[in-house]
C-alpha cells in the first residue's frame, strides 16, 4: 500500500467525486428516513495544501483552487464544505470525503469510515475525533460486504480505491456482484481513474454483465486527446441513484467541466446509463 492521498487531495479528480457525492447525499436527504453512509477507503479525512506531499505534486491548482477562481453558483454546496474547513478566502486545508460527509449528516444519520493504511487509518481517527462516524481499520472490500444490509433502511457506499494492485477492478467487480444479492436496493458509488479508452471499455462490459439495473457511469475527461499512459481523467459509476440527482445532474456536470478545463483543452464530462 504506497498509494497516500495526501499527494493529490484537492485535484481535478477530488473536485467531481466530491460535488457528485454532495448532490448525491442531499438529493437522498430530501426524504426524512435515516441514511448509512460507508466509505470503505477513507483516506486522512483533512489535508494541508501547503504541506510538503500536496506541493510536490501541486494538483489541487488544478482542481479546488480552479473551483474557487470560477463562481458558478451550482458549485456552492462543493465551495461551501472546503470552505467550512478554513478560514481564510483561499483554501489551505481540504477536507476529503470523510470530513465532507460529516458535513452532510443529520442527527438520524449514520457514518461509518474505513482506512487500511495505519497511517492514515491515525490520521483519520484525529481528524474526525468529536464527530459521530464509526473509524475502522479493515480490508474494504471485507468490510463493504460485512457492513450490508445497512441498519437504516437506506445508505450509501462509497468505494474508492487507489487502483494501485492490479486485481482491483476485478476485486470490485466480484464485491459489486455479491453486495447487489445481499443490498439491491441501496446506492453504491465507486470512483475509478480513466488512462485509456480500450481498458476502461472492457471493465464496463464486464460490469454491464452483471446485470444491475440502474447503473449510472460518469465520465470526466480532462483533454480533448488522450494522453498515452497517464491519468487522462477520472469516473464514477452510480448504482440506484436517486431520480433528483439524476434530474438535476446535467448542468452541475457542465459546471464542473467548464471550471475544471485544462488550458487549451475543452474536456468532456457525460453521464450515460449501463443499464437502466
Ligand atoms: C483515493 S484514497 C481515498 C480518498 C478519500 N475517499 C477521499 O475522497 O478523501 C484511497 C485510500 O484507500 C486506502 N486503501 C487502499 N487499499 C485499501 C484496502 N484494501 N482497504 C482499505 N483501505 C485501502 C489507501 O490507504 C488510501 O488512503
Amino acid at each position: 500500500m504506497n498509494y497516500r492521498h495526501s499527494f493529490h487531495a484537492g485535484n481535478s479528480a477530488d473536485v467531481v467525486k466530491h460535488s457528485l457525492l454532495i448532490a448525491l447525499v442531499r438529493a437522498l436527504q430530501l426524504k426524512e428516513s435515516a441514511l448509512t453512509l460507508i466509505d470503505t477507503h477513507a483516506g486522512c479525512g483533512l489535508y494541508d495544501l501547503n504541506g510538503e506531499e500536496a506541493g510536490r505534486t501541486g494538483e489541487a491548482t488544478q482542481g479546488v483552487l480552479r473551483a474557487f477562481a470560477d463562481r458558478n453558483p451550482l458549485l456552492n454546496d462543493y465551495r461551501a464544505t472546503v470552505e467550512a474547513v478554513n478560514v481564510g478566502a483561499e483554501p489551505t486545508l481540504y477536507p476529503g470525503s470523510p470530513r465532507i460527509l460529516t458535513q452532510l449528516l443529520r442527527p438520524q444519520d449514520v457514518l461509518i469510515l474505513n482506512e487500511k493504511h495505519p497511517e492514515d487509518a491515525y490520521a483519520l481517527r484525529g481528524a474526525m475525533r468529536g464527530t459521530p462516524a464509526a473509524v475502522h481499520e479493515r480490508d474494504a472490500y471485507e468490510l463493504w460486504l460485512a457492513m450490508l444490509p445497512t441498519r437504516t433502511p437506506r445508505g450509501v457506499v462509497v468505494v474508492d480505491p487507489p487502483y494501485e494492485q492490479t486485481d482491483e477492478r476485478a476485486r470490485i467487480t466480484a464485491t459489486l456482484a455479491s453486495a447487489h444479492r445481499k443490498w439491491a436496493h441501496g446506492v453504491t458509488v465507486i470512483w475509478y481513474p480513466l488512462k485509456d479508452r480500450a481498458a476502461h471499455l472492457r471493465w464496463k462490459n464486464k460490469l454491464r454483465r452483471l446485470s444491475i439495473p440502474k447503473f449510472l457511469s460518469v465520465e470526466h475527461w480532462l483533454y480533448d486527446s488522450d494522453q498515452p499512459g497517464i491519468y487522462n481523467g477520472a469516473g464514477l459509476f452510480v448504482i440506484n441513484p436517486p431520480y433528483v440527482f439524476t434530474q438535476g445532474l446535467l448542468p452541475l456536470l457542465e459546471a464542473l467541466r467548464a471550471a475544471l478545463a485544462p488550458e487549451g483543452h475543452r474536456g468532456e464530462l457525460t453521464s450515460c446509463w449501463l443499464s437502466e
